[in-house]
């Protein structure tokens, strides 16, 4: 408590390090954070002080398990303090009106970095635009989530050893899922990769990233099944419940693609089967104990980024 009490908020002229939209990392910033993703991951033990005496504040208008505990224990690994909102919308003076712009210019008084889950596209922009400090986008509706996209990143040049000429399917709910979407962004950046995107034709991915991707490394089908023989990655997501206008909708798809121990034996011995998680059924739990089912390694990387990526935002 002594150390936070002793430094103020940094209010420096430096530019602040923003991170709201995938696009807004280059390969040579990747390349950088994976770097210090590792470093983190290597030696845990030695980085107490590297944001002693600084607050990180989490403001999270929508639910989360990994992305805010993750955060949370980062900040505390880095020698750090954390001020919470979980259910922002109803515990902070937004269920009285005031505006996210409002809250976010007051939070900013107060502390040194704002990690942003909202549910509406551009949240984390619209913060950024007001904060007096960095804003980290935890996830805006359907819009992005580029600390997943980095740890996804991560994982997977952990466990395949590169992130260029690689064979991804990303599959499920392409058009609501902001992981597939700040993922498919980032994995375009690097040589070679191609993307084939596995979902039925109401849930395709949008064109505002398609279009930023090119077509040329695309390949676009509804059939899981077919493609599952050549892949490198298989990216399995959740149909996203809360993003659709009825029910019945989200009944249309629910249960859609589901990875079984079946479907396993069709993907090859290298390969991994990733998911950002929760998962709702789209993945049995029979498939866990397969070797190359590598979703709670892929939860577990996020601390490590979410270090790397706290460091840096709070680093000038
Ligand atoms: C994802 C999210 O919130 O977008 N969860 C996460 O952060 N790991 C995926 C999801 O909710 O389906």
């Amino acid at each position: 408590m002594r150390d936070t009490l002793a430094a103020p908020p940094a209010r420096t002229q430096a530019p602040l390090h923003h991170l709201t939209e995938p696009q807004r990392l280059d390969r040579s910033l990747i390349e950088q954070l994976l770097q210090a993703t590792s470093d983190f991951e290597q030696r845990a033990g030695q980085a107490q002080d590297r944001l002693q005496g600084r607050l990180l504040a989490t403001l999270f208008y929508e639910p989360s398990t990994r992305t805010r505990f993750s955060f949370e224990a980062a900040m505390h690994r880095l020698g750090g303090q954390v001020l919470s909102a979980q259910n922002a919308g109803q515990a902070t003076s937004a269920l009285k009106g005031e505006s996210l712009e409002d809250t976010i210019r007051v939070v900013g008084e107060y502390a040194d970095a704002i990690v942003l889950r909202h549910p509406e596209i551009g949240a984390a922009d619209r913060a950024a635009q007001v904060a007096r400090i960095s804003v980290i986008n935890a996830g805006d509706g359907a819009g992005h989530h580029p600390t997943q996209a980095l740890l996804d990143l991560y994982t997977i040049k952990k466990e395949l050893g590169r992130l260029d000429h690689l064979r991804v399917a990303l599959v499920g709910d392409l058009r609501h899922g902001r992981t597939v979407r700040s993922l498919a962004l980032l994995l375009a950046k690097f040589p070679g990769n191609e993307l084939v995107l596995v979902s039925p034709p109401g849930l395709r991915l949008g064109d505002d990233v398609r279009g930023a991707i090119g077509a040329a490394s695309i390949h676009e089908t509804d059939d899981l099944t077919g493609v599952v023989p050549r892949l490198d990655v298989l990216y399995q997501t959740r149909i996203q419940a809360e993003r659709f206008a009825s029910a019945d909708e989200y009944g249309r798809y629910r249960g859609i693609y589901v990875v079984t121990p079946e479907l396993m034996r069709r993907l090859s011995e290298h390969a991994i089967l990733m998911h950002p998680l929760p998962r709702v059924g789209e993945i049995e739990p029979q498939v866990d104990a397969d070797p190359r089912a590598a979703y709670f390694r892929q939860a577990r990387n996020g601390l490590w980024v979410r270090m790397a990526v706290l460091d840096w935002a709070m680093t000038p």
